[in-house]
């Protein structure tokens, strides 16, 4: 038996950092997948391909390199851990082939290590005789995750369990936000790879050193997100723009911008996007444009040169799994 199963990369519209810390957050999911195919194989090894052109086999704690060098261990071991984390909790004991596949770049806050988790989860017990319900899927995802990005907020593999637009916050159950016209987004990729848990971290340190001066931070990015969902519902995107406006200020006070990446926000906005921020970790990565859809194309020409653009929809489309043969 072949199981393919794929989830959808996301965007932060708002409150990435601020999640950590329990300020809700918006998140579309975007039509941009990872896709995982699983099949059995004969002895108890997990062999994993990806289409970055690196292989490996796991044969317990050893690591055989097939395609790549042994250091290439640390990019399918979130893969692993999450096929292993599904044997455990069905109890079976079996050996994997896996291959993966991808159309979301990877580290630069699209959630790619997300939906893979998501996706593996979803692969693998469904090729053990267990469709796992969406809760099910989030809660064997989230190691894979924190190997990857150490103190996550589970908000990633949260949208690319669920797809659609969501307010995600930390410990409460995640609610689906109706959008009556599609957000027209582009994102902007710096290229700049960073690191997810060692932002957080710094972030984090900011908040052990100055804890007021935080808190008053996470106030505001809570009326920034209250007044983001209130104008999601109006479909006021002139007014998310601005949102978005105010809640780039508070990520460039947290440390987690790059001059990249403002350079890029400002020009988006000065070709006519409504709106631009960083999403995701910051440091490097991408940021988005909320414009106008007769203004799209001209924000993309605009960025383009200082980060690469790519013009994104929401997927309603969460995880998916399906028999292959
Ligand atoms: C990463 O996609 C978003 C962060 O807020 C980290 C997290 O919530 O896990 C930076």
């Amino acid at each position: 038996m072949i199981v393919t199963a794929s989830a959808p990369g996301k965007v932060i519209l708002f409150g990435e950092h601020f999640v950590v810390y329990g300020v809700p957050a918006i998140v579309m999911a975007m039509d941009r997948r990872a896709v995982v195919t699983v099949e059995r194989r004969g002895d108890e090894a997990i062999h994993i391909e990806s289409d970055v052109g690196i292989a490996g086999t796991f044969r317990n704690d050893h690591y055989k390199p097939a395609k790549g060098g042994a250091g290439d261990r640390r990019i399918l071991e979130p893969v692993r851990i999450a096929a292993e984390r599904v044997l455990e909790d069905l109890g079976v004991s079996s050996g994997l082939n896996v291959s993966i596949r991808s159309e979301i770049p990877v580290a630069v806050g699209l959630g790619s290590s997300g939906a893979l988790a998501v996706a593996t989860v979803a692969a693998v017990s469904r090729l053990l005789g267990k469709k796992l319900g969406h809760e099910g899927i989030f809660r064997l995802s989230y190691e894979p995750e924190k190997f990857v990005h150490k103190y996550p907020s589970g908000i990633d593999q949260t949208i690319s369990t669920y797809g659609g637009i969501i307010r995600y916050e930390r410990g409460k159950a995640m609610k689906a936000l109706r959008v009556k016209k599609p957000l027209p987004l582009v994102i902007g990729n710096t290229g700049i790879l960073r690191s997810t848990g060692d932002l957080v971290a710094m972030v984090k340190t900011q908040r052990d050193e100055n804890p007021d001066g935080f808190n008053k931070l996470v106030r505001k990015a809570r009326d920034i997100s209250d007044l983001a969902i209130k104008a999601l519902e109006k479909n006021d995107l002139q007014e998310l723009g601005r949102l978005m406006n105010k809640n780039q200020q508070l990520l460039e006070k947290i440390g987690v911008s790059h001059s990249e990446l403002e350079k890029a926000i400002k020009v988006a906005r000065k070709a006519g996007a409504w709106g631009a921020k960083l999403t995701g970790a910051g440091g490097g990565g991408c940021m988005i444009a909320l414009a106008p859809q007769e203004k799209v194309k001209a924000v993309a020409d605009a960025i383009r040169g200082i980060v690469e653009p790519m013009v994104v929809k929401m997927t309603r489309g969460g995880v998916v799994s399906l028999i292959l043969k």
